[in-house]
């Protein structure tokens, strides 16, 4: 089988690729690398042996994608590609729905021109808003985003169902990651933010290389049990194999299928940064600061549906991730521009 990875040069993307060659499929990759490099994809080959084929190009552009369609015969298509910081897209929502909605709908006429009509999804637990109930299952409704970055994912869920809907022929499925931290055990590839990091774990890690000082805690006064925020951190590798499991939705022409993508435990920023210390053997100071807008309390998954129905489950725990994290940052401290 050969799959299209649009944003394969990303984070999660570069992971995937790696389990989808380990496991015998051929793969090309789109990315326009507006917020990855290239050295992502020799990588790549270091750790598979298997060369990945490379096409820098921006998914909004039709000629270019069509012209890579002609010359290769996709059966499915895995899209990553997008723009994904929450507090940028406040700033930026033009741009954001512009790049994440208008890259999707040409990508999906370009497959739906070519008969490819078999997609895996990026989405987020972002769609779910402040969840009512903890685990959250894959019935819960979908909540009131915060952002615009989240309303792209929630608007993709809704035209990649309705496309399904109108013409059965389609195979879509929705992966809602949770929080994708960790890297790969090589120290190869992993995640390489641009300037200062939103995220958690790699502002960990940039703390404890020394390129930031200190860590502030977004809140101490949640109803948590140590009152910071609780997130179902998943291993990026763990969610990498999650997408290969995916497939065989695909190749059972299953329709439309939403997996959600976690570990199905919620550990709090304390917990995450005293592991970190503990497994590392590094210090990270921190100090609490206010809440961050947008911030939810609490969410973690139930990961059952995807065990159940994809035969998947994430085997790392969070002091693989730990370790791993600071592997990849200790031994690229300036990401792969060093
Ligand atoms: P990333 O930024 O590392 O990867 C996205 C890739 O897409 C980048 O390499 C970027 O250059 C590429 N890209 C963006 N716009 C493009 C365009 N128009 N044409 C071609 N390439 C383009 O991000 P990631 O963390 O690997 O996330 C991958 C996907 O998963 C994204 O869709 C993201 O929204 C989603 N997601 C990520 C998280 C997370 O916490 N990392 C959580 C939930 C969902
Ligand atoms: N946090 C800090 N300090 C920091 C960064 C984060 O205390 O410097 C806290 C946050 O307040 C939160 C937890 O660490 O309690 C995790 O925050 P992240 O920014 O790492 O992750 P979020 O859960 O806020 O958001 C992530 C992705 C979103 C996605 C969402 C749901 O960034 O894109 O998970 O999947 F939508």
């Amino acid at each position: 089988m050969k799959i299209l990875v649009t944003g394969g040069a990303g984070y999660i993307g570069s992971h995937t690729v790696v389990e989808l060659q380990n496991a015998g499929y051929d793969v090309v990759v789109v990315d326009n690398l507006c917020n990855s490099s290239e050295k992502s994809i020799e990588r790549i080959f270091q750790i598979t042996k298997k060369k990945v084929k490379f096409f820098k190009v921006d998914i909004l552009d039709k000629e270019a994608l069509s012209k890579i369609f002609d010359s290769e015969h996709f059966d499915c298509v895995i899209h990553f590609a997008g723009l994904k910081a929450v507090g940028e897209s406040v700033k930026q929502p033009w741009r954001y729905y512009h790049n994440n909605i208008c890259g999707t709908l040409t990508l999906l006429e370009v497959m739906e021109s070519h008969n490819v009509k078999n997609i895996i999804f990026s989405s987020s637990a972002t769609v779910y808003g402040n969840p009512a109930t903890v685990p959250i299952t894959e019935e819960c409704p979908k909540g009131q985003c915060t952002n615009p970055y989240g309303w792209t994912k929630y608007m993709l869920e809704q035209i990649l169902t309705d496309i399904q809907n109108a013409d059965k022929s389609w195979n879509v499925v929705l992966l809602r990651y949770f929080n994708p931290i960790g890297a790969h055990q090589s120290g190869l590839i992993g995640e390489d933010p641009n300037g200062i990091p939103n995220n958690l774990m790699p502002y960990i890690t940039q703390v404890a290389v020394g390129k930031q000082k200190e860590l502030g805690v977004f809140g101490n006064t949640y109803n948590t049990p140590d009152g910071t925020g609780v997130r179902d951190y998943i291993h990026v590798v763990d969610l990498a194999k999650g997408h290969v499991k995916a497939l065989q939705k695909i190749k059972e022409n299953s329709g439309l299928s939403i997996y959600n993508l976690g570990t199905g435990k919620g550990y709090s920023v304390l917990e995450i940064v005293n592991t970190f210390q503990k497994v590392n053997d590094v210090k990270i100071p921190y100090s609490i600061k206010p809440k961050r807008d947008g911030d939810i309390a609490i969410c973690y998954s139930s990961a059952e549906k995807a065990k159940k129905e994809l035969g998947w489950k994430a085997e790392h725990g969070i002091e693989d991730m730990c370790r791993d994290a600071w592997n990849w940052q200790k031994n690229n401290p300036n990401g792969f521009k060093s």
